[in-house]
């Protein structure tokens, strides 16, 4: 009897040991994929600083595990970001699946977001029709079209009437071409002429000689962050400013990242987004002084701030269901509604898109540094992509 007694008490002993190392060794795990390398190398690298950022400040540890970031470089290639995902979900089984620099990258995923019932945060790219490509995407970026009716509505009543659009020949651009040409006609104004350009490696210069013969009162530009400084610099050389055509567009153009390299041309540029580094609220200024003491002075961009909040959703939605995963972490994510270094930031539950303000900015000299300074502010803009 007491020899049974004890072999039982020694089996208890034994497993609950086991328990207790499997409990010590469960994780939270979150599958990063980002463009680290090649031309949208710039925006993994903020994200990937952001994300770093947000552990470092909330902990490594949430809701009771132990969380592991998985960061993995995508190349900016669909293909590569889709094969990863499978991995990141078959082989370490990740809670979610995060990141997607492109709207190419986030649209090959999605499948396997279903298929897998993983949560899949969309930290970067913006094509409006990225939440609908499955029920398990959730945006923290932004969508092109809140940015480009905002800066339609602005545009009439600010002595530009006749307007040209060039946009990156891709979902983004699409978007930001659109719903900027059919706001600026309803509101009064003429888009008379729209130009889409090869996403990678844009020559501008047949472009703005085109542009340069139509003497617009502005030409109005979408090019994925990164790319607005050859743009700006080709601007400058064609003199189009001088010749009286005003560079305006998303906030893309100015990304924060590059935009105290683009010199004076960048200058008086007047845009709209939903993210300034030189936003003025005390948890912005914070965020921007963190974000620079970690990273060697690098300023962030709105892509810092899209993987900084998706970091916090995904935190949030992790404390809510114990580290939970699939249905449960999704439907946690909803509704969320907090205050981002952009300003009040809200996840809509029905369309699992954000839901923020937009600013109209003009870049000026703060310091001896470029800055887009927001002067005006649409407050709770949703996607207007989401109505059609
Ligand atoms: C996108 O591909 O969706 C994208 C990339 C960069 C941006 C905006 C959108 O700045």
């Amino acid at each position: 009897m007491q020899k049974r007694y004890f072999l039982s008490a020694l089996m208890v002993g034994l497993l609950s040991a086991y328990a207790g190392t499997a409990a010590a060794q469960e994780k939270f795990k979150i599958g990063l994929i980002l463009p680290m390398t090649g031309p949208f190398a710039s925006t993994g690298k903020q994200i990937e600083a952001a994300a770093r950022l947000y552990i470092a400040q909330n902990g490594d540890t949430v809701g009771g595990k132990k969380v592991e970031l998985i960061v993995k470089d995508d190349t900016s290639a669909p293909d590569v970001t889709k094969r990863i995902a499978q991995e990141l979900v078959v082989n370490d089984k990740v809670n979610v699946l995060a990141g997607f620099g492109l709207t190419p990258l986030a649209l090959a995923t999605a499948p396997i977001a279903t298929q897998s019932k993983t949560p899949m945060v969309v930290m970067a790219a913006a094509t409006s029709s990225i939440t609908q490509a499955s029920p398990y995407v959730v945006r923290t970026s932004f969508a092109l079209p809140q940015a480009a009716v905002a800066l339609a509505d602005w545009v009439p009543n600010n002595g530009i009437k006749k307007v040209v659009t060039l946009v990156s020949d891709y979902g983004p651009g699409i978007d930001a071409e659109k719903f900027f040409k059919e706001r600026l006609t309803f509101n009064g104004g003429q888009v008379v002429e729209t130009l889409r350009v090869p996403m990678r490696n844009p020559d501008f210069a047949p472009f703005l000689q085109k542009v340069r013969d139509l003497k617009p009162d502005a030409l109005y530009v979408f090019v994925p962050s990164g790319a607005g400084a050859a743009l700006m610099k080709q601007f400058a050389e064609r003199g189009m400013d001088k010749a009286g055509i005003k560079l305006i567009g998303t906030g893309d153009i100015t990304d924060d990242d590059i935009l105290n390299s683009m010199g004076d041309v960048a200058n008086g540029v007047v845009t709209s987004h939903h993210y300034s580094a030189s936003h003025n609220s005390p948890l912005n200024k914070k965020f921007v002084a963190a974000f620079e003491k970690a990273n060697a002075g690098m300023r962030p961009n709105f892509m810092a701030v899209g993987g900084y909040d998706g970091m916090r959703v995904i935190y949030e939605a992790a404390k809510t269901t114990k580290g939970g995963s699939g249905d449960a972490l999704l439907n946690a994510m909803k509704g969320q509604l907090f205050e981002s270094p952009r300003g009040p930031m809200f996840i809509d539950a029905q369309t699992r898109d954000v839901v923020h303000n937009i600013y109209i900015r003009k870049v000026e000299k703060v310091g001896g540094q470029l800055y887009n300074q927001e002067f005006s502010t649409i407050p709770d803009v949703k996607d207007p992509g989401k109505n059609k």
